[in-house]
């Protein structure tokens, strides 16, 4: 079973003929390696793109970045996880800090996006993560363990442990600040205790990932961390030399 996970998170970047040419570049250059999975999460309208550009490659796969957590309706500019699982999604990212901070998602949607992304069959990558305020309020554990705890209150065990979990410290994303580390594996840690208090020993199954200015310079003492299971890229992951250097990180 491989163990490490390398997510690219592209926002709204890479328009589909630049989605098919990365792929391309990508899939070139970098062979199925056995103890690791690639994930990509385009935007929406370059998800097939991608799904062409992967589909020899069963290491290779694709989620979408957001869901509505109704499947259905008058949702006008939203889309639902049975619409992206039809469209060939496997993953979604569920609770994005961008999707808190900038669209004023809460922590009660994030838990109907993720029993909605189970409910689809889609694998949610729930994502968490503290302020620069409240890190130096010291609240970063109540933080995340408030957001995972609210995340994950409408799931049974036997759909949680088939979830990925990302840290994502909100000052570190994009700003070229990156957690240490020993501060990415002390939350991570916390995390791993959470999720052992919800599902007990199986927990010890769920990926954690870090995420926040990750790069190919700094991506090896990161996945060297305690509890840190791979890693969830943004800028980096839009050039396919960079997000090549990354996946081949040992
Ligand atoms: P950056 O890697 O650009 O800091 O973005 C991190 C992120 O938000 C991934 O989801």
């Amino acid at each position: 079973m491989p163990n490490l996970i390398f997510a690219a998170n592209w926002k709204m970047n890479q328009a589909p003929a630049d989605a098919a040419a990365f792929l391309r570049t990508f899939t070139d250059q970098y062979p199925r390696q056995q103890d690791r999975r690639v994930l990509f999460f385009p935007p929406a309208v370059s998800l097939h793109a991608v799904l062409q550009g992967v589909r020899e490659r069963s290491d290779l796969e694709a989620g979408v970045q957001n869901i509505h957590w109704e499947d259905k309706g008058a949702f006008t500019g939203e889309t639902s996880g049975p619409l992206a699982r039809a469209a060939g999604a496997r993953h979604v990212l569920v609770g994005h800090s961008e999707r808190r901070h900038v669209f004023g998602e809460t922590d009660e949607e994030t838990g109907k996006k993720v029993v909605a992304a189970f409910r689809a069959g889609l694998t949610p990558t729930v994502c968490v993560g503290e302020t620069l305020a409240q890190r130096e309020a010291g609240e970063t554990i109540a933080v995340v363990k408030r957001q995972l705890r609210a995340a994950l209150a409408g799931v049974d065990v036997a759909s949680l442990v088939t979830a990925i979990i990302a840290y994502e410290p909100v000052w570190a994303i994009g700003t070229g600040k990156t957690a240490t580390p020993a501060d990415a594996s002390a939350v991570h840690v916390a995390i791993r205790a959470e999720l052992r208090a919800i599902a007990g020993e199986r927990a010890a199954v769920i990926p954690i990932l870090y995420g926040g200015s990750v790069n190919k310079s700094n991506v090896e003492t990161l996945l060297a961390a305690a509890e840190v299971d791979g890693v969830l890229v943004g800028g980096a992951s839009l050039d396919a030399e960079q997000w090549l250097a990354i996946v081949r990180a040992s």
